[in-house]
């Protein structure tokens, strides 16, 4: 069995605007994706903490964006949810301003951990994020999230599916296959962020 990987993560801070982003020059991971799809979740599934980020059965939970340091040598960041129809539609805009202004420009990023629910087929503003990252030059890996809910099956078939919508992007990275619940993905994601960490130090240089 590959060797375990160990990572501790502490909370920084949660930024509503790009005023409060940290000031820091330590490469960025960031998890993306519809409300409830599991982002937080899968946060506390890698460090190995249930409570580090806040998860919820309510929609919209995280509202901010929430940079946690790790002993990797980077950041976890937590972005909130879209799609999200009970905010007020003014809100919504907000979220999807400050989500685009950090996906799109901040130079510490290194990739967007875009997840998708395993359940659903990728729905619409799935589909207009990827291509804002493909568009924006950004790199980006897909997450299936809720692997555990499905049979091996249905699964082989999601990830074939996946696999073929963003075969010709030039930014992606990997598609990987992840549960919060059984650890599925872990090591693999974990690998796979220190290896763009080590890609991003180089590009720095
Ligand atoms: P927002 O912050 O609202 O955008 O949500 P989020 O994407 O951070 O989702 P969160 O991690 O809060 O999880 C939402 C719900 O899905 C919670 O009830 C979790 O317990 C559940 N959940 C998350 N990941 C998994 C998983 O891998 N398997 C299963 N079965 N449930 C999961
Ligand atoms: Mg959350």
């Amino acid at each position: 069995m590959a060797q375990d990987i160990h990572i501790n993560a502490e909370f920084v801070k949660g930024a509503t605007k790009p005023e409060h982003f940290p000031v820091s020059t330590l490469p960025e991971i960031a998890m993306i994706g519809r409300s409830n799809v599991g982002k937080s979740s899968l946060i506390n599934m890698l460090v190995r903490h249930s409570r580090m980020a806040r998860v919820s059965n309510t929609p919209g939970k995280t509202q901010e964006i929430n940079f946690f340091v790790t002993d990797l040598e980077f950041m976890l960041v937590d972005l909130p949810g879209y799609g999200y129809a009970r905010v007020s539609k003014t809100q919504r805009e907000q979220f999807s301003s400050l989500i685009r202004q950090y996906v799109l420009h901040r130079p510490q990023l290194a990739v967007t951990c875009v997840l998708i629910d395993a359940r659903h087929d990728p729905q619409p503003l799935d589909l207009a994020m990827l291509e804002e990252l493909e568009l924006g030059g950004r790199r980006f890996v897909v997450l299936l999230t809720k692997c555990d809910k499905l049979k091996p099956g249905a699964l082989v078939e999601r990830e074939a599916q996946v696999r073929t919508l963003v075969q010709s992007c030039n930014n992606l990275v990997d598609v990987l296959c992840t549960s919060s619940e059984t650890g599925l993905g872990r090591h693999q994601l974990l690998g796979l962020m220190k290896r763009i960490v080590t890609i991003a130090a180089a590009e720095k240089v």
